[in-house]
């Protein structure tokens, strides 16, 4: 067991697009950290703006008892990126070399997670816990947030597809996922979707089209849920156009209208109409899986923390969580396989 000062203290922020099940880390983490291992626990606020500019909230097993259930993160968020801004990764070790801050714990997906692997580099003690609704990150089975998304899509769909055979339209379903099509993979399959579109597998609009006619053809209404990442083959992603943000990204906008766009031209006479569940799938309380994995997750961490097995993420494997290394978890980002993709066609259309 590694020497620690008297008292360690343990710097907590969340990075990124929040999800539900933030709180369920930060309530664990707290809890065993203070109760287990005598840590004390700073909250940083917005996500790496934090500890760049010594932005802080109290952290105690009180604050935290009661969070399980809130959905986004008591703490902020943000997508700012010390690793571009001139002097970032000093302004956090001053930092925490300002309030005795020993070691951080960041919860975040792949950009969050990506500066953690920096400042680990650098030598700061850092741990980490996976956090995105998209479910990308490698290295772990779930990301927490993600089952909840799915469950607020597959709702949204049952709903929709009620509204769709009432009226004989087409109900096009657009949810996130920049890169990868897990949450529509998910719903599709869930929702029982005619159609699944993920930005996996570039879709050829002819083809989208004839399931469409023959799901018409035999008096259903066709139910379509596409990745907002998702592209007509030979395409590109549609945007907003907005600057890019700090860590390269583009705001995504569209995917569902330009799909509803060239399935009319196609088929002129169908009537359809596009729901886009954006940040709905991201808000609210956690479904209990995802309080369970958060809480997990928050406990792993604190106990890598313990163990001075830092560099570390937490991760579910199969049904145990476990600190793997955060190259494994950030090096690729983990996308739908092509097998999950022949599965979904099976009971497709
Ligand atoms: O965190 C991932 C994600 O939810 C993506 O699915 C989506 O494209 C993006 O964040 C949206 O980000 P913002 O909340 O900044 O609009």
């Amino acid at each position: 067991m590694p020497s620690y000062p008297e008292v360690m203290r343990i710097g907590v922020l969340t990075g990124g697009g929040d999800c539900p099940g933030l709180n369920a880390v930060i309530r664990a983490a707290v809890l065993e950290g203070t109760r287990v291992h005598g840590f004390e626990f700073v909250g940083f606020r917005d996500g790496w703006k934090g500890p760049v500019e010594g932005l802080t909230m109290e952290l105690t097993a009180e604050r935290v008892q009661n969070i399980l259930p809130l959905g986004g993160t008591i703490l902020g968020s943000s997508r700012t990126n010390p690793v571009k801004m001139d002097g970032g990764v000093e302004a956090i070790r001053s930092t925490m070399s300002d309030l005795g801050v020993d070691a951080l714990l960041a919860i975040g997906g792949e950009d969050t997670l990506g500066v953690a692997t920096h400042l680990s580099d650098q030598g700061i003690k850092v741990v980490g816990a996976p956090k995105t609704i998209d479910n990308d990150l490698s290295a772990t089975d779930y990301t927490f947030g993600f089952n909840t998304a799915v469950q607020v899509a597959v709702d949204a769909c049952d709903r929709l597809a009620t509204t769709g055979a009432s009226h004989h339209r087409a109900m096009i379903v657009e949810v996130m996922g920049r890169h990868a099509g897990w949450i529509a993979l998910h719903t599709g399959m869930a929702a029982s979707a005619h159609v699944t579109l993920v930005p996996e597998q570039p879709y050829d609009i002819d083809e989208v089209a004839k399931t469409v006619a023959s799901v018409l053809h035999r008096g259903e209404a066709p139910l379509i849920v596409i990745s907002e990442g998702a592209t007509p083959a030979g395409g590109d992603v549609t945007h907003t156009g907005a600057d890019l943000d700090a860590f390269g990204h583009v705001q995504l906008k569209g995917a569902g209208e330009q799909l509803e766009r060239a399935l009319v031209e196609r088929l002129p006479d169908l009537p359809t109409r596009v729901t886009v569940l954006g940040h709905l799938l991201r808000g609210g309380t956690p479904t209990a899986y995802d309080r369970i994995l958060g809480t997990r997750s928050g406990l792993s961490a604190v106990r890598a923390i313990a163990e001075g097995n830092f560099g570390t993420m937490a991760a579910l494997r199969g049904t145990e969580v476990d600190q793997v290394p955060f190259a494994d978890a950030t090096a690729r980002l983990k996308t739908v396989p092509p097998a999950r993709l022949a599965e979904i066609a099976q009971v497709s259309g």
